[in-house]
């Protein structure tokens, strides 16, 4: 039996476990016609709900737009339009794309290998008014829905901060937004103060635009049974101190739960009996896996930052201003430590709400703490 256990990716179908209220709140919100903005960290399961959700709405689509790595104006066309080519495939895709897109003039080309055909925007023509061409694509977004129904994602939203003028792109992609009717979109995103930013700010265009959804991480009882259920099929039994061994080792988010699993899997035979203990075994094979990028992140970064980082790795990150942390870090200042630490999350690598700081990896923390102070990780 292959590995059931699935991380870094959408789930869907029966890699998916339930989350029924959430699911009937954003499935009602939507067909409801309005717009959600979903908040929660990195891999608590955003997207796949999202998808999963959008798919229950039988009449609509799903027109499904990743931020991610933006960096101008014309790549939020670009992705944009993409999609509306996504979701008006049928029929010939060079046809389909003049039709839908004969303003903004598309390129088309060929993968050689493959023979699919994809779509870019020509940046030349666009340098005039490229906020108008997101306009213009948002349009096509409409036309679409008017002729079969449409749930649009805009997934990891905040990204879109990190282009020139997004303000203005975002004051005037509101405003279109906003004639769009009975079209949900869905605006989901990983950094709360960024999203807070867009959404909360009464400057901002999108100010209470939308209905706002916190997505936690999957709740214990439930996902442990459906993770449990995976590992019997496989034969292997599971002792109910194995899910507190890995919380209390800080993996407590759901993809990271889910690759704790994946590894435990590798790691073990049909027959085994899996509890804590089992854990090293498990760390070893994601060790393997990750710890060449872990080494990279280790030797681009500054000493003082790479001392902060085990500091928090040993000490946890509550009171980085705490005797116990400096003694650690061997970093005496205040300045000094919140400095290190900005740099760490503008790295993505430490997350910071409410004051306390935390690895955005558990599995990275673990592995610096294995590897600098040599502690033995499980009891
Ligand atoms: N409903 C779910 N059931 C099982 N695993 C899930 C679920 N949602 C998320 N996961 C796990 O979390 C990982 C990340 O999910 P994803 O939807 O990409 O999160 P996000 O968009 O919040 O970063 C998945 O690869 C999977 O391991
Ligand atoms: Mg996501």
């Amino acid at each position: 039996m292959k590995n059931p256990f699935a991380y870094g990716r959408v789930v869907e179908g029966r890699e998916f476990c339930p989350r029924p209220k959430l699911e009937k709140l954003i499935v009602d919100v939507l067909a409801s016609g309005q717009n959600i903005v979903l908040h929660g960290e990195r891999r608590v399961g955003k997207t796949s709900l999202v998808v999963r959700t959008a798919n229950k709405l039988k009449q609509s689509r799903l027109l499904y737009v990743d931020f991610m790595a933006v960096n101008t104006a014309v790549d939020v066309a670009e992705r944009i339009a993409r999609a509306t080519l996504a979701v008006s495939h049928k029929g010939n895709f060079v046809v389909q794309a003049l039709k839908l897109l004969s303003s903004l003039s598309p390129v088309i080309s060929m993968d050689p290998q493959t023979g699919t055909p994809s779509l870019s925007l020509n940046r030349t023509t666009m340098q005039r008014d490229v906020i108008g061409v997101i306009e213009d694509v948002l349009e096509r977004v409409a036309e679409l829905h008017k002729k079969k129904p449409l749930v649009v994602v805009f997934d990891e939203f905040q990204e879109i901060l990190k282009i020139k003028n997004s303000r203005e792109a975002l004051a005037r992609m509101r405003s279109k937004i906003q004639f769009h009717g009975n079209l949900p979109y869905v605006f989901s995103g990983s950094s709360r103060t960024k999203m807070e930013h867009i959404f909360a700010d009464p400057v901002s265009p999108f100010y209470k635009s939308a209905i706002s959804i916190q997505v936690g991480a999957l709740g214990t009882q439930s996902f442990h049974n459906f993770l449990e259920r995976n590992f019997v099929k496989g034969g292997r039994m599971i002792s109910p101190e194995l899910w507190t061994g890995i919380q209390e080792l800080g993996i407590t988010i759901t993809g990271d739960t889910q690759q704790a699993c994946w590894a435990l899997w590798q790691a073990s035979e049909p027959g085994d009996d899996l509890g804590a203990a089992s854990l090293q075994n498990a760390l070893d094979v994601i060790f393997e896996i990750e710890g060449s990028k872990y080494g990279d992140i280790v030797s681009t970064i500054a000493p003082s930052q790479l001392k902060c980082l085990l500091a928090l790795a040993v000490v946890g990150g509550k009171t980085v201003y705490s005797k116990e942390f400096k003694h650690t870090s061997g970093i005496t200042t205040n300045s000094s430590i919140t400095k290190a630490l900005g740099r760490m999350e503008e790295l993505w690598l430490i997350n910071r709400a409410a004051k306390a700081y935390s690895f955005a990896n558990p599995f990275f923390a673990l592995w610096l703490k294995q590897r600098f102070s040599g502690a033995v990780i499980v009891t």
